[in-house]
């Protein structure tokens, strides 16, 4: 399962590119907004962190200024990946994205003929939103079987990527639903190390050791 940082925050990147966990990163208008850096300057320096996909959204009412924007950012590197969203326009912009072979996520999935509708459209990566999901009382997990069932009667390749995680929980359901990719906000990326019982472990293990005059 792919790892991706949910965030525009280049130095708690830098800090957490270093457990070797990321795999890649996404941003959204809200997130970058709240950067302060220019948006191509903060694309290229996450792309300069990571190796994996790093997405960038477009934002634009129409297919063909969608389509400008998305091969001006895909410029930046070659691990930009183009996040449109789920409108017609969005995924008009999908296919011929796509068809340049620039990767494409498609955001803003909320249903499973949605998530069909990217497949068609030759999405590198469908973005369910479950925490937005779950907060109107309706299951985002749900949502990601779905899909996971649908892309594997059809054999579509996009990769489905959880996204609006919002605690450790959602991880663990997605990993159980068979998702291939999960969007987290860093501290929840901390939260998944956490157990009580290793730091408890680990203190006691520490006097012993201490005690004992042991060394390596
Ligand atoms: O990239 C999607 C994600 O950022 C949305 O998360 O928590 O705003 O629903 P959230």
């Amino acid at each position: 399962m792919l790892f991706f940082l949910d965030t525009a925050d280049v130095t708690e990147v830098k800090a957490l590119a270093e457990t070797g966990m990321i795999d890649g990163i996404t941003t959204n208008p809200s997130l970058a907004a709240s950067s302060g850096i220019p948006f191509p300057q903060l694309i290229a320096q996450m792309c300069a962190l990571v190796e994996g996909p790093v997405s960038a959204e477009v934002m634009a009412p129409d297919a063909a200024t969608m389509v400008t924007q998305g091969r001006q950012l895909a410029k930046i590197s070659k691990n930009v990946t183009i996040k449109v969203p789920l409108t017609v326009e969005g995924l008009k912009a999908c296919q011929t994205l796509s068809h340049e072979e620039i990767m494409v996520n498609v955001t803003l999935c909320f249903s499973a003929t949605q998530a069909l509708l990217a497949a068609k459209a030759g999405a590198a990566f469908i973005s369910p939103f479950i925490g937005r999901l779950d907060d109107i009382s309706q299951s985002g997990m749900e949502l990601i079987k779905d899909i996971r069932l649908i892309y594997d009667t059809y054999g579509f390749e996009t990769a489905v990527l959880a996204a609006s995680i919002r605690h450790p929980m959602h991880i663990v359901e997605a990993a159980k639903a068979g998702a291939d990719a999960a969007t987290m906000p860093p501290k929840v990326l901390r939260q998944l190390y956490q157990h009580p019982l290793t730091d408890l472990g680990l203190e006691n293990f520490l006097k012993d050791w201490n005690k004992s005059g042991l060394s390596i």
